[in-house]
């Protein structure tokens, strides 16, 4: 299964931030923020990557992460030269999906909850259709929204509805078999010019096709769009590292754990980052490892 990364757009919401910078490479506390998207696809066991970004971008995006090989990845990048909505990552990752499913997640999402790798890991196997993750929230109408009926089956899916018939809100992160690209060159753009990622949701739903998984109680799953969201992202974050010393997100240890890269490599990229406490954990760890502990 491949993956790509959603990564453009003018943050306008976040300006004037994002008027010198892309949304993605902002700081969710103690890293970029699209090292938590990245850490999903790579949970799920994923290793080859394209994120796509606007022009302007994908220069900084390839001096963040470079060809991925590091991690023991295999990364690539692709330009979306204006926002032409979320389901355009089909057609501008055409090449790189291939004969293959896919996993999409939006660079501004950040997801954090018990059990998730496993949850992923079962959900990317062997995809008929599409999977996609519902969450509880109290504004649904900011979101693709999902009904379901009483054993949590999908009955209809609508976006950003002025009245949501349901509080799950779609998140942004969606597995497709490999009829993605057909159904997104298919699509007609919306009244605001776009391709919707919820008509190629629907299209599915109309199938038969669309899976439905609630993340429950337990579960956080944080946009980072507005000011307030994106400080309170980070400070999540900051919580959970300095209360628990549990660090998220962190995609040398993900890459380590899922046996992408061994523990040596590990500790080396914890030591160029070593000025710093993310980089410090890294050796923290890795140390703790080969003592045994
Ligand atoms: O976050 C989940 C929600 O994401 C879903 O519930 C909605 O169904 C889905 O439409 C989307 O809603 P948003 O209002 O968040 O969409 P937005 O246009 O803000 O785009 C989401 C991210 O994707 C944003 O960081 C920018 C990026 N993006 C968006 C578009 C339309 C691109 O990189 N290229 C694009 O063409």
């Amino acid at each position: 299964m491949k993956g790509i990364i959603l990564a453009g757009g003018h943050g306008t919401r976040l300006y004037p931030i994002t008027l010198g910078v892309s949304k993605q490479m902002l700081p969710v506390y103690d890293k970029p923020m699209i090292y938590y998207p990245l850490s999903v696809l790579m949970l799920a066991g994923i290793t080859e990557i394209q994120i796509i970004a606007a022009p302007q971008d994908v220069p900084g995006f390839q001096r963040l992460l470079g060809d991925g090989s590091r991690l023991g990845l295999r990364l690539s990048y692709a330009e979306q030269d204006k926002p032409r909505g979320i389901a355009d990552a089909f057609l501008v990752g055409a090449e790189h999906i291939g004969d293959d499913a896919v996993a999409l997640v939006l660079g501004d999402n950040l997801f954090h909850g018990p059990g998730f790798g496993e949850i992923l890991r079962s959900s990317a196997r062997d995809i008929d259709g599409c999977v996609l993750f519902g969450y509880p929230v109290g504004d649904p109408e900011r979101y693709g929204v999902g009904e379901v009926d009483a054993v949590g089956r999908l009955l209809r899916l609508a976006e950003k509805p002025a009245a949501p018939r349901s509080n799950l809100a779609v998140t942004g992160l969606y597995f497709y078999d490999n009829d993605v690209v057909g159904i997104a060159r298919g699509l007609r753009p919306s009244e605001r010019g776009e391709l919707e990622i919820t008509d190629v949701n629907r299209t599915y739903l109309e199938r038969g096709k669309a899976e439905f998984v609630q993340l429950g109680r337990g579960f956080v799953w944080l946009d980072t769009g507005t000011h307030d969201a994106l400080t309170e992202a980070g400070q999540y974050v900051q919580i959970l590292s300095r209360r628990q010393g549990v660090r998220i997100g962190c995609i040398e240890e993900i890459a380590w754990r899922m046996g992408y890269i061994d523990a040596d490599t590990c500790h080396r990229l914890g030591l160029a980052l070593s000025h710093s406490p993310y980089g410090r954990y890294l050796l923290e760890i890795t140390t703790a490892e080969e003592k045994g502990e």
